[in-house]
């Protein structure tokens, strides 16, 4: 997959809405991700009013970027009733990346703005959104038509991998 090898944390906007169609599309493709016994415990917020995005980007000392984002992504997760609630953060994970990379497909950009694991923030959010008690907030997703463009780093180091053999 080509966004695998192009995918960057985008930071800078145009002053573009995005189109409808690809928020949906972009979280199909988070919603398709895999979790634990198929236990699928995302709920997703949608963000375009500025008065918000602006909040949202003063939550921590490392959101600033988002202030400018025509969109934000808010992905959040519920405990009661799933089978294994203890991998709750790692589904969420998978989902995140699902809509980074989906992001990036559609000619997009977006950086995602870590939230969980840290209770404070995550309820500083919930609060700000006015999301139910039992919604935890996972991360902020800032998205947009990208104003910055770079090669990605090559990350691959081929001393970390390790077979075992006979
Ligand atoms: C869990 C997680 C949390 C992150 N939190 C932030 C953040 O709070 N602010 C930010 O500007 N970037 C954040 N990032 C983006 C990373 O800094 C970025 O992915 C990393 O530096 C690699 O750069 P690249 O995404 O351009 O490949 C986060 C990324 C991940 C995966």
């Amino acid at each position: 997959m080509n966004s695998i090898f192009r995918r960057i944390s985008v930071r800078k906007y145009e002053d573009k809405p995005v189109e409808k169609e690809k928020i949906m599309q972009i979280l199909k493709a988070g919603m398709q991700a895999p979790s634990a016994c198929n236990q699928q415990p995302w709920e997703f917020y949608v963000v375009t009013d500025k008065k918000k995005i602006e909040a949202l980007s003063k939550m921590t000392p490392y959101t600033g970027c988002a202030a400018k984002a025509p969109v934000v992504l808010v992905s959040a997760y519920r405990l009661e009733g799933l089978v294994a609630p203890a991998f709750a953060q790692i589904d969420m994970s998978i989902a995140q990346e699902n809509i980074w990379l989906e992001t990036d497909a559609l000619g997009l950009g977006g950086v995602w703005f870590g939230i969980a694991p840290n209770e404070e923030n995550m309820e500083k959010v919930r609060v700000l959104l006015g999301l139910p008690e039992e919604v935890h907030v996972f991360a902020l997703f800032a998205l947009g038509y990208p104003a910055e463009h770079r090669e990605q780093q090559d990350r691959f180091k081929p001393e970390r991998i390790h077979f075992i053999d006979e």
